[in-house]
C-alpha cells in the first residue's frame, strides 16, 4: 500500500519511470511546455546536498513509508535517550471508527530535549560555537550566547522555577517578544519537564487571559515593554490586566517573573503588585548554572501552543518530547539541507509554532546558529532584513511570504545595495506563495541562487510536511513540492474518498508522523471530531490542495472558516465574538478576502442594535473591541454596516454570498432566491463603499 502511494505521489507511471521522469526533470529534459515553470538547483548545490537527487529522496521516501519503525528509529539514535524506546517503536489508532485517536511514538523512551539541545552539543565539542546572534530592535544593539553561555542562563532559570515550585508536568505562561529570555525560559521549562504555553506578546489581555485560565500555570514569564520599530509596547501592563481577569476566573497566578527589558522602559516606571511581581535579573543570577535534566517519557508533554479553530476558543494543541524532538531535528537539517557551517535565520515569532520549531528546537538540536531578531523588518528602513543577513553571514533564511510581498512592493534597490552574498538557502511559510513573490524572492534576494523551500506544515503538525528538500528536484514556483519522509498525503474529495493523479479536493495525511499534536489540552473528543471525524481514516488538515500532473502538490488555502491573515491563523468565529461584544453590535459575519500584501484581510459584515446609527467613531470602535479581545493583527480591514445579512429560511448566514460581496464579485453570487429576504443583498451592495 505504502509503496504504491509513493507511486502515485508524483503521479507519474510507476516503477522506474517514475524515477527516469524525475531523473529527465531534474537533468533538463523536462517537456518545452513546462520548462518554464520549472526551476533547477544548481548542479554543485545538487552535490553536495544531503539529499541529491530523486533518486535517493525515492530510497528514503520508500523506507521512510515501508519501515517507519526502522527508518524513524535510526535518526532517533542520533540523539541522546536515557532510556531506550521499547521495540514497538510507534502505535496509533488513526482511523475513528476504530475507537480512539491515539498516537505514540518511541514509547518507553526516557529523554529531555533540552539536554539534547544544549549539553549533547556541548559535549560533543560545540560549546563555544554561537547558539544565538541576537539582533535587537534598534541597529547596533546586539549580543550573542556560545552554546555553554546558553546552558548556563537556562539552567539559572530552570533553578529559579523549581525553587518556585514548578514541577514535572506544570504548566508555565511564557508571554514575551522576541529577546534572547524567550528561547531560554522554553528551554528551561524543557528541562525540568515543565510544559510551556507561549503566547504570542501581539495578542491582548483577554486572549492570555483565556489560556492562562484554560492552563493554570504555577508561573508566568513576561517582560516589562518592547520596542517594536518606532513603538513601545507595554508588556507588563497586559499581563497586569490577563492576571486580574484570570483571577477573577478563580485561577490565582503566584509568581509573574519579569524581564527588565531596559532599552524599552525602566524598572522605576513599571506598575508592581509586590509579592508576586519579581525581576528575573534580581533573582536568577544567584541561581547555579548548572542543574540536573528531569528526564521524561518520551510521550510526557514538551508544550501547548494555542490555535484558532473555525468554531469556538482557541485549541490548545498538545506536542510531546520525542517523536516531536526527532521529527522537527530531521526535517530542520533535510528541507534547509542544513550544514554546521551555516548561520540560519527565522524571521518567525516563538509566539507560532514555527518560532517552536524553527527558531528553537529544530536548529538547537542541530547546533546551529540562530538569529534572533527582535525588532520590525522595516526598521529603521525596507533594507533592515538585509543589512542583518549582511551582519551576521547569514546563509539561511526563513520567513513568510507577507513580508516578501511588503518589501517587493518597497523595489529592488533596498535588497541590491547589500550583498546577501552568503545566502544559500530561501524558506517561506505560514500561506501560499504567490509565483511572483515566489520569483521575486528567488531573483533578487536570492539572486537565482538559492533554493527555496517553501514548507507547507501547521501547529498540529508539529514540523514540514510537504516541502522540497534543496537540491533533490526542480523546484515549481507556489509549489511545496513534495511530501517529508514518512508523510502520506492524500488528497480526498467531498465523500472522504482518495482521489489519484492530477487532482484538487482537501489535504489529509494517512498515518502517523513522529512530530504530530497528540492531542487538544483537556479536550480529547474535540481533537477526534475536528481533525479525524471529517474523513474517517485520515487526518484532515483544514486545507485545499491540487496535485498536478507531476505529482507536485499546491495547496490552495483553508476551506474551513479560518482566515490565514499575514501567516496569522484567525478564526472567523473568534472575530465575530469579539465584534458582538460591543454593546452596539447584534450581529456579525466575517468572511476572508484576497489582501496584496497581508494574503488575505479580515471583512466584517456587522448588524447593529435597533436605532443605533452607524458612524465612523462607531466602525473605529468595533475595530476597537477586535483589538481588545484577539490582539491587533486580527482588527477587521473593512467593515461593512449591514442593516440585514443574507440567511437562509433556516436562519443561516450564507457567507458564500457575503464572500462575493466582500471581494465585489458581484457577477458571481449565484443563486439568492432561497434566502428568506433577497433583498439584502442589493441593500448590502448598495453600502459597500460607505
Ligand atoms: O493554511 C495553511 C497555512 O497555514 C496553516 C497553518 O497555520 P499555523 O498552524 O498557524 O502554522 C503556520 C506555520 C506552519 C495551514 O493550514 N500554511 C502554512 N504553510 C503554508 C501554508 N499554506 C500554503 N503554503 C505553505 N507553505
Amino acid at each position: 500500500n505504502h509503496l504504491r502511494h509513493v507511486e502515485s505521489m508524483a503521479h507519474l507511471p510507476s516503477g522506474a519511470g517514475r524515477i527516469t521522469r524525475l531523473n529527465a526533470l531534474i537533468l533538463g529534459e523536462a517537456l518545452a511546455s513546462e520548462e518554464d515553470d520549472l526551476v533547477f538547483p544548481s548542479e554543485d548545490f545538487s552535490r553536495h546536498s544531503h539529499v541529491s537527487s530523486p533518486h535517493k529522496y525515492l530510497e528514503m521516501y520508500r523506507r521512510s513509508v515501508q519501515d517507519p519503525a526502522g527508518f524513524w528509529s535510526d535518526i532517533a539514535s542520533e540523539f541522546y535517550w536515557r532510556e531506550k524506546w521499547s521495540q514497538q517503536v510507534y502505535s496509533e489508532n488513526f482511523d475513528i471508527r476504530k475507537g480512539k485517536i491515539k498516537i505514540e511514538w518511541f514509547k518507553g523512551g526516557m529523554t529531555n530535549i533540552c539536554y539534547n539541545c544544549l549539553d549533547r552539543n556541548i559535549e560533543s565539542g560545540n560549546g563555544d560555537k554561537i547558539a544565538i546572534y541576537w539582533e535587537g530592535n534598534e541597529p547596533g544593539l546586539d549580543t550573542s550566547l556560545t552554546y555553554n553561555q546558553l546552558l548556563a542562563r537556562v539552567c539559572q532559570l530552570a533553578n529559579y522555577l523549581k525553587d518556585v515550585g514548578v514541577r514535572k508536568g506544570d504548566a508555565v505562561v511564557i508571554y514575551l517578544p522576541m529577546l534572547m529570555e524567550l528561547p531560554i525560559a522554553m528551554l528551561a521549562c524543557a528541562r525540568i519537564g515543565a510544559v510551556h504555553s507561549v503566547v504570542f506578546a501581539g495578542f491582548s489581555a483577554e486572549s492570555l487571559a483565556q489560556r492562562i485560565i484554560d492552563c493554570r500555570p504555577k508561573v508566568v514569564i513576561t517582560c516589562n515593554a518592547v520596542r517594536r520599530g518606532s513603538k513601545i509596547i507595554y508588556l507588563k501592563d497586559i499581563v497586569d490586566s490577563a492576571l486580574l481577569e484570570s483571577a477573577e476566573n478563580g485561577i490565582v497566578i503566584d509568581v509573574c517573573l519579569t524581564w527588565e527589558n531596559d532599552s524599552a522602559m525602566k524598572k522605576e516606571m513599571t506598575k508592581w503588585m509586590k509579592g508576586r511581581d519579581i525581576w528575573w535579573q534580581d533573582v536568577i543570577l544567584k541561581y547555579p548554572v548548572t542543574c540536573d535534566v528531569e528526564w521524561v517519557d518520551a510521550e510526557g508533554p514538551l508544550f501547548l501552543l494555542y490555535t484558532s479553530g473555525s468554531t469556538g476558543k482557541p485549541k490548545g494543541v498538545m506536542h510531546t518530547t520525542g517523536g516531536y524532538m526527532v521529527y522537527t531535528a530531521s526535517t530542520f537539517k533535510y528541507a534547509f539541507d542544513y550544514k554546521s557551517t551555516d548561520i540560519y535565520w527565522c524571521t518567525a515569532d516563538c509566539g507560532w509554532i514555527t518560532g517552536h520549531s524553527y527558531v528553537t528546537y529544530g536548529p538547537l538540536l542541530n547546533g546551529a546558529t540562530v538569529v534572533v531578531f527582535e525588532g520590525a523588518p522595516s526598521y529603521p528602513d525596507v533594507g533592515r532584513c538585509w543589512d542583518i543577513v549582511d551582519k551576521y553571514k547569514v546563509s539561511i533564511f526563513y520567513t513568510a511570504p507577507t513580508l516578501v510581498r511588503s518589501l517587493m512592493r518597497e523595489g529592488d534597490e533596498h535588497v541590491s545595495r547589500y550583498s546577501r552574498k552568503s545566502l544559500r538557502v530561501l524558506g517561506s511559510v505560514g500561506e501560499p506563495i504567490n509565483p511572483s513573490a515566489w520569483r521575486w524572492f528567488f531573483n533578487v534576494v536570492g539572486d537565482a541562487r538559492c533554493p527555496i523551500s517553501d514548507t507547507w506544515w501547521q501547529t498540529e503538525t508539529g514540523g514540514f510536511m510537504i516541502t522540497p528538500l534543496p537540491g533533490a528536484w526542480p523546484q515549481k514556483p507556489g509549489s511545496a513540492t513534495f511530501p517529508f519522509f514518512g508523510v502520506q498525503p492524500v488528497i480526498v474529495d467531498e465523500k472522504g474518498v482518495e482521489i489519484e493523479g492530477e487532482c484538487s479536493g482537501y489535504l489529509c495525511v494517512k498515518g502517523s508522523w513522529p512530530g504530530a499534536f497528540r492531542t487538544l489540552y483537556g479536550d480529547h473528543r474535540r481533537y477526534e471530531t475536528t481533525y479525524f471525524s471529517a474523513f474517517p481514516g485520515y487526518y484532515f488538515s483544514g486545507d485545499g490542495c491540487s496535485r498536478d500532473k507531476d505529482g507536485y502538490y499546491w495547496l490552495t488555502g483553508r476551506v474551513d472558516d479560518v482566515i490565514n491573515v499575514s501567516g496569522h491563523r484567525i478564526g472567523t468565529a473568534e472575530v465575530e465574538s469579539a465584534l458582538v461584544s460591543h454593546p452596539q453590535c447584534a450581529e456579525a459575519a466575517v468572511v476572508g478576502v484576497e489582501h496584496e500584501v497581508k494574503g488575505q484581510g479580515i471583512y466584517a459584515f456587522v448588524t447593529l442594535v435597533e436605532g443605533v446609527p452607524y458612524s465612523d467613531d462607531l466602525r473605529k470602535s468595533l475595530v476597537m473591541a477586535v483589538r481588545n479581545q484577539i490582539g491587533a493583527f486580527a482588527a477587521p480591514d473593512k467593515i461593512h454596516w449591514a442593516p440585514g445579512l443574507p440567511k437562509t429560511r433556516s436562519g443561516k448566514i450564507m457567507r458564500r454570498i457575503l464572500r462575493k460581496i466582500a471581494s465585489r464579485q458581484l457577477d458571481e453570487l449565484g443563486d439568492t432566491s432561497t434566502l428568506a429576504d433577497p433583498t439584502v443583498v442589493d441593500q448590502l451592495i448598495a453600502l459597500a463603499d460607505c
